[in-house]
């Protein structure tokens, strides 16, 4: 079969289109043909994608743990999944994953495509919807009627934490360049700050929850927004504990995980309209390496896709 494989560590010219062996799905695990995969650019320099967490060395790693597709072989125990049937995924970041033409994952990743989208829109929703719900609702108790600063509202994660967050009730107020001003207005946000030309610390104030995606000063300055017993919750980078506590207000950091019950729930959300992905540029599989590279700068609106067949 044909997949993307890392040469080296990091950098996107080290990804090469080749081929290499199909895999065969061991008892318990689920055989996908993949028709389209999400880019993760920043897993080429986390440590899962060259090392396993039992400690083993990974060559040639596959990337991509974003998968649509469908279901192609199931091994000796799978009783629950059918062959034939559409799926979307988030799968372990420390097995090969995505791009590629088939790929292994467990049942306990899948979950029914949402019947109203298709291969590539599906393949843009599982690793940023997973991590904005996570987010929210597993580790930040988000409740209607709070307010939440989200950083980094237009890329991957950030468009499902607006929707999201609106859908539950929330106050949202997000940070994005001017150009994404009226696309963040349109997805749900009550407010956009324009993080080129304001500094977001003299536009809000008193926040129950700061979602951050760009770390660095950004998560630095953010300490100072949120109202005594707020949270600050980076996926970007660890956030201090130290500070936390000089400011009175809780902090978390958390590495997402594929979750099928979550991906049901927010399957029906799509279904039922309240919330869509946003697809930035298509790429053909053999363009993997143009993928990571465009995805590498930090620009993109919404998610990039691998189309891994050409018929779809
Ligand atoms: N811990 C986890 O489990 C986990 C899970 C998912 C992602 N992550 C991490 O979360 C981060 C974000 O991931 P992503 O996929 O959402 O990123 P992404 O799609 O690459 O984000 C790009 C967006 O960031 C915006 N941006 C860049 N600099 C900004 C700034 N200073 N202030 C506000 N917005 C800014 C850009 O908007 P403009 O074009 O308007 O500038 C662009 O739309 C990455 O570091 C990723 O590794 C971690």
């Amino acid at each position: 079969m044909k997949a993307i494989r890392i040469h080296g560590h990091s950098d996107p010219a080290e990804l090469v289109y080749e081929d290499v062996p199909q895999p065969q799905p061991g008892p318990g695990e689920v055989l996908v043909r993949v028709y389209a995969a999400g880019v993760i650019a920043p897993e080429l320099t986390w440590s899962e994608t060259y090392e396993t967490r039992a400690g083993i060395k990974r060559t040639l790693p596959i990337p991509g743990h974003d998968l649509s597709g469908v279901v192609d072989a199931v091994g000796a125990g799978v009783n629950d999944i059918n062959v034939g049937s559409a799926v979307y995924a988030l799968t372990a970041f420390d097995r090969d994953g995505s791009a590629a033409e088939y790929m292994i994952a467990l049942p306990e990743e899948l979950a029914p495509r949402p019947r109203s989208l298709d291969h590539v829109q599906a393949a843009a929703v599982p690793l940023t919807a997973l991590t904005a719900w996570q987010a929210f609702f597993k580790h930040g108790g988000l409740v209607a009627g709070q307010r939440v600063l989200i950083h980094g509202a237009a890329g991957g994660v950030g468009v499902f934490a607006v929707q999201l967050a609106r859908w539950a009730g929330a106050y949202v107020i997000g940070t994005g360049s001017a150009r994404n001003r009226d696309f963040l207005r349109d997805l749900g946000a009550n407010e956009v700050i324009d993080y080129t030309s304001t500094r977001f610390e003299d536009a809000v104030n008193e926040v129950d929850m700061v979602l951050d995606m760009v770390g660095g000063d950004t998560q630095e300055r953010s300490w100072q927004v949120l109202k005594k017993d707020g949270v600050l919750i980076s996926v970007a980078s660890p956030p201090s504990v130290e500070q936390a506590k000089a400011h009175g207000v809780r902090s978390v950091w958390f590495i997402v995980e594929p979750d099928r019950q979550q991906l049901l729930q927010i399957g029906q959300l799509i279904d039922s309209g309240k919330i869509r992905p946003i697809v930035d540029t298509v790429f053909p599989l053999s363009e993997g390496r143009q993928a990571y590279a465009q995805g590498a700068k930090g620009r993109t609106r919404g998610k990039i896709v691998l189309r891994v067949r050409d018929d779809i």
